[in-house]
């Protein structure tokens, strides 16, 4: 597997979203992107993302984030989003992390190595114990989680999107490459 970087988009990376974008083509987009649209200016979607990690003008119910991409030979191949702290929606559904990665790009390790970064990330925002949810029917997902040291909390039935939902938790030296 070619090396994964994972940072958060720059002023230089508008070819490389723009392509992005395209794999997404049969498949929902906002897994892409969720405050951007095709034909949006990227550099008002950088100063929305930079909006967001600072916490500034967020939607109401809205905590601190930051979105993270993966490259690989300058392609982006998916994308990882972290809360910086969970709100009660969150905490319900959601977590502190979610990711996805591009169809073509699926199958080849790209979500776990993305999620294997991130955590050391989470540590250094002061989250001690990441929670994660994923549908109980994404085997993919939360093999994912568990490669990268989940423990599972609970599974619980929600009710608005009618889906059993798996908690996950990952804590201590899992955070910061423990989990290899
Ligand atoms: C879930 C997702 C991120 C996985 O990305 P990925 O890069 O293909 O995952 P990986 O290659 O790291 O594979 C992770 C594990 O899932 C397994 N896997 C991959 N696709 C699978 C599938 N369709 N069914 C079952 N297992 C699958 C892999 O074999 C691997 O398991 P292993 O380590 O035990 O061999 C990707 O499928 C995706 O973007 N889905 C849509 C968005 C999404 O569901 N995000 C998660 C929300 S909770």
């Amino acid at each position: 597997m070619s090396e994964l970087l994972l940072r958060p988009l720059a002023e230089g990376d508008e070819f490389a979203f723009i392509q992005g974008a395209k794999l997404w083509s049969e498949d929902d987009l906002s897994w892409y992107a969720f405050d951007w649209q095709p034909g949006q200016p990227f550099a008002e979607y950088l100063a929305r993302l930079r909006r967001n990690t600072a916490g500034l003008e967020l939607p109401e119910g809205f905590v601190p984030n930051t979105m993270f991409y993966g490259f690989v030979d300058g392609q982006i191949v998916g994308r990882l989003h972290v809360r910086h702290r969970l709100s009660e929606a969150l905490r319900r559904r959601g977590g502190h992390v979610g990711y996805a990665v591009a169809p073509p790009f699926r199958g080849r390790g790209y979500a776990q190595r993305m999620l294997t970064l991130a955590l050391p990330i989470c540590e250094r925002l002061g989250i001690q114990d990441v929670m994660l949810t994923c549908g109980d029917e994404n085997v993919a997902s939360y093999r994912v989680i568990e490669a990268c040291g989940g423990c599972l909390a609970e599974r619980f039935y929600d009710e608005r999107d009618r889906i059993w939902v798996r908690r996950y938790s990952i804590v201590g030296s899992k955070l910061s490459g423990g989990a290899g």
